[in-house]
């Protein structure tokens, strides 16, 4: 039995291209760089163009007249690209977790769960172009639970379904979900957040808690990251005990 902690010194005495990325292992990453170039660069200025906003009309501090328009167009794209990234994730997730061969349900649940997901998305288009209030809530509502059905899907990993749970609170999905939902309600009431000091209120408490969510978003997923094999690995890390930390291994001892 190896300890898992010599498993760094193994990477050092291979040759470099045994470590080259699969097409599988390629898809993987298409969620985590997405958020890293795209997502968390825009939450960094939808929170200051937010913060300016505030400043602007309550303190008085002689902030352009745009930032309140710019902080809400960007947070627009935000949630847009927030929903996107985890359509990404969860059609990863689902599509990869077995060989399409093995696909549970075979192709009628495959189109199915196609239906969902181009739902969802149709969905938040309709409700990026939506005036009317009720029409805004009936589309966020209907974006939420397309994401919410398909992480529901047994191929997603969650951590644990206890809210009770440490576990729970330290999921990956379970922050993604609630992240989500804050940002579509924001872009639901964004009329209302305008006009209505309580919802503006509202729309405070909510983003203060995404913004704390998006951080830990960012350290429960590198921390998924660092846990998933590649492809080609997969096969001995699902052979290690993970209570005990140890591999069955003919892995190389530190020389
Ligand atoms: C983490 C994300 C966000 C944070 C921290 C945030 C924060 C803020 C803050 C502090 C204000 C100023 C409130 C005040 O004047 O008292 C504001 C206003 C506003 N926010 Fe956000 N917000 C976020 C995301 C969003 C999103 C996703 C939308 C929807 C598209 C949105 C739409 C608005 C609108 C419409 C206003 C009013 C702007 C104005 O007065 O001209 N926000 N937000
Ligand atoms: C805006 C922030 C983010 C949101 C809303 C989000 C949301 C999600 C959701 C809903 C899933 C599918 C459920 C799951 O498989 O756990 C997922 C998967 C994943 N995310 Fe994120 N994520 C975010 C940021 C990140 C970042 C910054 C990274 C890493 C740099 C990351 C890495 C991953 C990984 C590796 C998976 C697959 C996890 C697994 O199956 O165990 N995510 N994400």
């Amino acid at each position: 039995m190896t300890n898992l902690g010599d498993s760094q010194d193994v990477k050092a005495h291979q040759p470099i291209d045994c470590f080259i990325l699969k097409g599988v292992d390629w898809l993987w990453l298409l969620h985590p760089a997405f958020a890293v170039v795209l997502i968390y660069p825009l939450i960094g200025m939808v929170v200051r163009l937010g913060w300016q906003t505030r400043q602007r009309r309550v303190s008085k501090v002689k902030h352009p007249p745009v930032v309140g328009r710019d902080h809400s167009d960007l947070g627009r794209w935000l949630t847009a690209a927030v929903v996107l990234l985890v359509l990404i994730a969860l059609a990863v997730a689902i599509a990869t977790k077995v060989p399409l061969a093995m696909f549970a349900g075979g192709p009628p649940r495959a189109l199915l769960l196609i239906l969902a997901w181009l739902g969802s998305l149709a969905s938040l288009i309709a409700l990026l172009f939506s005036k009317a209030a009720l029409l805004r809530l009936g589309f966020s509502l209907i974006t939420w639970v397309g994401v919410l059905s398909l992480g529901a899907q047994p191929e997603v990993w969650r951590l644990s379904d206890q809210p009770f749970s440490a576990a729970f609170w330290q999921s990956h999905y379970w922050g993604g979900v609630a992240v989500t939902g804050l940002m579509l309600f924001s872009l639901g009431a964004r009329a209302e957040i305008l006009k209505d000091l309580r919802l503006r209120r509202l729309h405070i408490t909510a983003s203060l808690l995404a913004a704390v969510l998006f951080v830990m978003q960012a350290i429960t997923g590198t921390r998924d990251l660092l846990e998933i094999p590649l492809s080609w690995q997969k096969p001995v890390i699902q052979s290690c005990n993970f209570q005990t930390q140890t591999c069955p291994a003919n892995t190389p001892k530190r020389s």
